[in-house]
């Protein structure tokens, strides 16, 4: 039987004429490209602060051998990388986002690898068994990102502080545009829909949650986009604080 854009079903088997493939390629590569990098970046332990930026993988800083603590939790006896003890959050978030779900089982289980393309792997058991049950906890990953957003907008502000004076470096928009997007993507969240109003069964004298909820719907629609910005752009405010902080360039900056 033959569909629309090229695409022919017979029986069980489906054939496509298109670039099907293309789609999970680039999953396969931006996905993989950020996880080998951020992976490197996090456990190297060295030039993630350029004064006053902080690189978002070490942010919170929670152990007394970051450059810059930002909560010095843990003491001296932790002599390892700080971001190791804050990945878990983004991490667990991203992880299990709905649309990450979506991408990473298309390029990397091919499960399947794109629409009306059968199944790589013979069994399916959907997310109804471990490890695949854990993507449950996508609403609890929400509740710990939300404090840890909330410190990268602290961050955001503090990189407009130049040693008590107002200044604008090209860190500081970097790092601004940074958290506007985690922001876009963290409210846009399924979850945060949920959280702010989805819950209700009428939003009857509930006007404030149902303005949350339409906002949050919005963001919504284009969670795909603000998925892969914030994380792509996430990996470049790492990579340009670093190269600063490496004197590979210097922050072009006007200070007041
Ligand atoms: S659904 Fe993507 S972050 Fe929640």
């Amino acid at each position: 039987m033959a569909t629309a854009s090229g695409v022919r079903r017979i029986g069980d088997h489906v054939e496509r004429k298109d670039l099907w493939w293309v789609e999970p390629l680039i999953y396969v590569v931006v996905l993989g490209g950020f996880v080998v990098y951020a992976t490197w970046a996090s456990l190297v332990n060295a030039n993630y602060y350029a004064d006053p930026y902080l690189s978002p993988f070490y942010s919170p800083c929670l152990a007394q051998n970051c450059v810059h603590p930002t909560l010095p939790l843990l003491g001296s006896w932790w002599n390892l990388s700080p971001a190791i003890l804050i990945v878990g959050s983004p991490l667990a978030f991203r992880v299990t986002c709905y649309y990450y779900r979506r991408s990473y089982y298309r390029g990397f289980f091919l499960s399947p690898p794109a629409c009306l393309v059968p199944d790589v792997p013979k069994k399916y058991s959907g997310e109804t068994r471990f490890p695949f049950i854990i993507q449950n906890i996508h609403r609890y990953a929400l509740y710990i990102a939300l404090p840890v957003l909330v410190i990268l907008w602290w961050d955001a502000i503090v990189a407009f502080n130049f040693h008590g004076h107002f200044g604008i470096g090209l860190g500081s928009a970097i790092m601004l545009v940074n958290v506007v997007l985690l922001s876009g993507y963290t409210f846009g969240c399924h979850s945060a829909r949920y959280l702010v109003g989805g819950y209700l069964d009428s939003f009857h004298r509930a006007s404030l949650r149902y303005r949350l909820w339409s906002w949050s719907n919005r963001l919504n629609a284009g969670h795909n986009r603000w998925a892969w910005a914030s994380l792509v752009v996430v990996g470049l405010t790492d990579l340009y604080i670093r190269l600063v902080a490496m004197g590979v360039f210097a922050d072009p900056r006007w200070i007041s």
